[in-house]
């Protein structure tokens, strides 16, 4: 299996520059530990699964992942997100989390930025296995599929934890019945905060199944902008000056070919929908399906 070049090392919850608090409890600054769990027990809002964390781990002081129990009955679609939240100070505070985990998944994965004073992660990067975490009954989300129009080559552009509705779909077999080639990239501050992508693409290289399914279709282009590394800059500057295109060794945009999807913060989903749509790629919806598609939920 070749997994070219730009897999050698490492791989949208959108990059979050900020955190956001619950719609149901506004803001809050001041905020205690989550409950402990016989009190939490009472406290679970209606129509709310609690699930158990079961593992945890810390890339950076920046970056954390978990997994947790998938509730019975959850289905969703790979690349969509789901109200993720706490009890703090009596009161849910949820935000928007890509799940990262592929649909046929029996645990739920996610990847989350630390936000010191931020409403729910301050609280959420103090989890461990055993604790629960709430979540909302309903999933949805437009980095999927179905809201693409056929293709032949798709393109997963990612800065920071936006990488992880892409984790959840490049371990969707369904990705590769649908697309020859997937590139997957993955630009960060430094290349630390690249590990939980170069853990993935191991990990698919690895798995017995996954190796068979993905073959050589999946390519990992990770690039930094604040440290030397063999693939550096911003990735709208790489696709401005054609290098990626160069170093991946494809022709440049071309929406008869082309599909892409864009997950990071919202100047980052901004410049990279412009050129997008200056390659004549259309942007697209689960209702009107189009040439790329583009994840809002996550940014202010
Ligand atoms: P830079 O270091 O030049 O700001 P963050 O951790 O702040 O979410 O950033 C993740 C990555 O996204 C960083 O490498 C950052 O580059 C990059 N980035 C920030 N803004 C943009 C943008 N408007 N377009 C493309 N990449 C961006």
């Amino acid at each position: 299996m070749e997994w070219n070049a730009f897999n050698s090392g490492r791989i949208c919850n959108i990059s979050l520059a900020s955190d956001c608090s619950s719609d149901e409890t506004g803001s809050a600054t001041e905020m205690n530990a989550p409950a402990k769990t016989e009190d939490f027990a009472l406290s679970i809002p209606a129509g709310v699964y609690a699930e158990t964390v079961l593992d945890v781990t810390h890339y950076t002081d920046r970056l954390f992942r978990f997994t947790m129990t998938r509730p019975q009955g959850f289905r969703f679609r790979s690349g969509e997100f789901a109200m993720i939240g706490l009890m703090v100070e009596g009161k849910p505070v949820f935000r928007a989390y890509s799940i990262a985990s592929p649909a046929w998944a029996e645990e739920l994965e996610f990847f989350s930025i630390k936000v010191p004073d931020g409403p729910l992660t301050s609280h959420l990067q103090a989890i461990k296995p055993g604790d629960q975490v709430l979540m909302r009954k309903k999933p949805t989300g437009t980095l999927v599929l179905d809201a693409l129009t056929p293709g032949r080559r798709l393109y997963m552009f990612s800065t920071g934890t936006g990488i992880a509705p892409f984790a959840s779909l490049i371990r969707d077999p369904e990705t590769y019945e649908k697309f020859e080639e997937v590139i997957l990239t993955h630009t960060t501050r430094d290349v630390a905060e690249l590990k939980y992508g170069f853990d993935l693409v191991h990990e698919i290289q690895n798995d017995e199944l996954l190796k068979e399914v993905v073959g050589d279709k999946l390519r990992h282009y990770p690039t930094v902008t604040r440290e030397d590394f063999e693939y550096r800059g911003r990735i709208t500057d790489l696709i401005s000056s054609g290098k990626l295109f160069t170093d991946l060794g494809v022709p440049p945009l071309d929406p008869v070919i082309d599909r892409g999807m864009i997950c990071g913060s919202s100047a980052m989903l901004k410049d990279t929908k412009e050129l997008l749509e200056k390659a004549g790629l259309d942007e697209g919806a689960n209702s009107k399906p189009a040439e790329f598609v583009i994840e809002r939920a996550f940014v202010g």
